[in-house]
């Protein structure tokens, strides 16, 4: 962890305690500052991730890294009982102020607070990547999974395009942070975020991750034009 004016940032072997403070210091802002920083695309994303889940009313689904519930909100959208765990208590509580009725609680992506096969569906956005070990997690996913059940992985990937790539990436690593000072409560955050997007492994090598830790049927669909991208998987 690096501990700065602004505030602090976790490193890139993310330890838990480190990444939940570093949370903990952005909750405050954190909707907002996403949808500054995502050109208010992150809505579309999630709106595409509820689809993607194919979620029927009375199945439950559960949000891994749920932060501060944007992203289980929009699931219960479905009908479905959407339910978000996350690691920071700050992105909780901050739910829990601006969303009382989305259910969320504490929990961690390794050592989930769920008996095997609880649920017809799972999912994780723009967590996964924070994780410090992808395949555990991932296998952690499937045994609270049903075996037939869904996942969906929603995350930053490689964007298609090589010149759009590039300036793709000059944006995450110049203007992204310089954003973030303007509106963001922990700043030294997105310094974070753009070096983990950029170490994080492209469409095809998320799929085959996947696909080894106890899921078939994997697919993905790149959103606007791969800076995003989401991983569908079945439970074996
Ligand atoms: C970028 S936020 C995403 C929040 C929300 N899913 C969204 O779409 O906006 C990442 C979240 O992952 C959580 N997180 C990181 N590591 C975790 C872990 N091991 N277990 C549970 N949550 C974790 C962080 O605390 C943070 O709230």
């Amino acid at each position: 962890m690096s501990h700065t004016p602004q505030g602090q940032r976790a490193s890139l072997d993310k330890q838990p305690h480190e990444v939940a403070a570093m949370f903990d210091g952005v909750a405050a802002r954190y909707d907002l500052t996403n949808t500054v920083l995502s050109f208010g695309q992150d809505r579309s994303w999630r709106r595409a991730t509820r689809a993607a889940l194919g979620l029927r009313p009375g199945e439950r689904v559960l949000d891994v890294g749920a932060g501060t519930g944007v992203s289980t909100e929009e699931l219960a959208h479905s009908g479905a009982y959407a339910v978000g765990a996350d690691l920071s208590l700050g992105m909780l509580y901050a739910g829990k102020r601006t969303r009382p009725s989305v259910p969320l609680l504490a929990g961690d992506a390794l050592r989930l607070p769920f008996a095997d096969a609880s649920f017809d569906a799972v999912t994780i956005s723009f967590a996964l990547r924070n994780v410090n070990d992808t395949d555990a997690a991932l296998a952690e996913l499937a045994r609270v999974t049903r075996p037939g059940g869904r996942l969906v992985v929603c995350e930053f990937s490689t964007p298609v395009n090589p010149a759009f790539r590039t300036v793709y990436l000059s944006y995450l690593m110049r203007s992204l942070p310089a954003v973030a000072r303007a509106v963001s409560s922990n700043p030294d955050a997105y310094v974070y975020l753009a070096e983990s997007i950029r170490a994080w492994p492209d469409q095809a090598a998320l799929a085959a991750r996947i696909g080894a830790a106890g899921w078939g049927r994997v697919a993905w669909r790149n959103l606007t034009g791969g800076v995003v991208a989401l991983h569908r998987a079945v439970r074996n």
